[in-house]
């Protein structure tokens, strides 16, 4: 049997190899640490459950519209207001079923054969499966812990041509954490509509940023930019609904509509109940989000510290999202030889490098408790101590 040529390369991902060789270790009685986690490790808050148990209670439970139902995107378009100085009307938002899936649509939508998508590498391991998906063409730019793994002029210049479709922005990033500044975002914004080409700006972790740092997203710079951005985010990192499946985006109103029609015919609307559930996350109380952060952040300086005070291995402070994306180079050996051997000898979990495209880094979530931060650090500086 022969598959399509666009799902054969797409393997199975290594993070669940991981994950699932350390789940199987602990169901054997084996004490792991886990840094694995791409999810926040708190509860959705219970406001939003009620709202769901209501939606349940009260029947809704149909179809809805395609693009979801009005009174979310209208909540949508308002937290777009407030929180991003965005201008965007409900015809302009479409709802999916989380971030992830809005970003499927979305490359449907604008890629085919032929087409360029430049991603800033490391990336986080879907958009290029995505690009992969949609036939187009992947091509990287390779950034360094030197410059904060931010894509500079230069680099991205060198990698624009005629067949450049869109560029993907993702920041804060997974897996480095990376924030991009005003300054930064404007290089790209003036390149994109120089070259016209289209921002895919991913911001599910806006919510997750540190040290007062704002919060800027690049369609707000100006028009020109606005026109050609898709603003994506959701409500799995900021209200940890990772299980409720719901994201969204918003752009242009041509691409949207294709992206609804695209929507329409594959998955009919995101699941009604949850979409209740976004709704009074969206429009409720906030301070869920800023107790979630300031633990996070307090982790992050936690896990941050411990490392740089290790032999051979180092990071630099992410500003975002929560993961520490960790130096290894001085290891000698690929991240996922040292992620396995760290799964094995110190029983920690975590994610090689290898899938976010470089294999001289491992990434360490710290959407753990601090207890298991210290006891995890403890595990790697000792097995450091006898093997680094
Ligand atoms: C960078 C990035 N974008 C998007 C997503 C997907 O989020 P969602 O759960 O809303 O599909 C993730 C989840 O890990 C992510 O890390």
């Amino acid at each position: 049997m022969k598959l399509a040529k666009r799902v054969a390369d797409i393997g199975e991902s290594v993070t669940l190899q991981i994950t699932s060789k350390a789940k199987k270790m602990a169901s054997e009685g084996i004490d792991i640490v886990s840094f694995a986690a791409g999810e926040p490790d708190f509860d959705t808050p219970d406001f939003i459950k009620q709202a769901a148990i209501k939606a349940i209670n009260e029947g809704f439970t149909k179809y809805t519209p395609s693009s979801g139902m009005m009174e979310l995107r209208e909540a949508i378009c308002a937290k777009f207001k407030k929180d991003n100085n965005l201008d965007y009307s409900p015809a302009q938002v479409v709802v999916s079923s989380g971030a992830k899936h809005s970003l499927h649509n979305i490359f449907q939508a604008l890629c085919e054969a032929g087409d360029e998508v430049i991603i800033p590498a490391p990336y986080w391991l879907s958009y290029p499966a995505m690009v992969n998906m949609s036939e187009a063409k992947s091509v990287f730019i390779e950034t360094s812990a030197k410059n904060d793994f931010k894509v500079t002029e230069k680099d991205l210049e060198a990698k624009i041509t005629r067949k450049t479709k869109c560029f993907v922005l993702n920041s804060p990033s997974n897996p480095t954490g990376t924030l991009y500044e005003k300054s930064d975002l404007e290089v790209i914004a003036k390149l994109a509509v120089k070259h016209k080409f289209f921002v895919i700006s991913d911001e599910i972790y806006e919510k997750l940023v540190y040290d007062n740092k704002k919060y800027i997203s690049i369609a707000s710079l100006g028009k020109d930019i606005k026109d050609l951005t898709i603003t994506v985010n959701g409500v799995s990192k900021s209200y940890s609904m990772t299980g409720w499946r719901i994201g969204y985006a918003a752009g242009p109103i041509e691409i949207m509509k294709a992206i609804a029609n695209v929507q329409s015919h594959a998955t009919s609307n995101p699941a009604s109940i949850s979409q209740k559930a976004a709704l009074a996350a969206l429009a409720g109380d906030q301070k869920f989000i800023a107790d979630m952060r300031s633990e996070f952040e307090a982790r992050r300086d936690l896990m941050v510290s411990r490392i740089n005070r290790m032999k051979n291995i180092s990071c630099i402070k992410p500003e975002g999202a929560f993961y520490v994306f960790c130096d290894i180079s001085k290891l000698k050996a690929s991240s996922a030889r040292i992620a396995d051997r760290l799964l094995e000898e110190a029983k920690v979990a975590v994610i090689p490098g290898e899938p976010f495209g470089t294999s001289s880094f491992i990434r360490l979530s710290f959407a753990t408790g601090k207890e298991a931060i210290n006891k995890g650090m403890d595990r790697i500086e000792e097995w450091l101590n006898k093997n680094g």
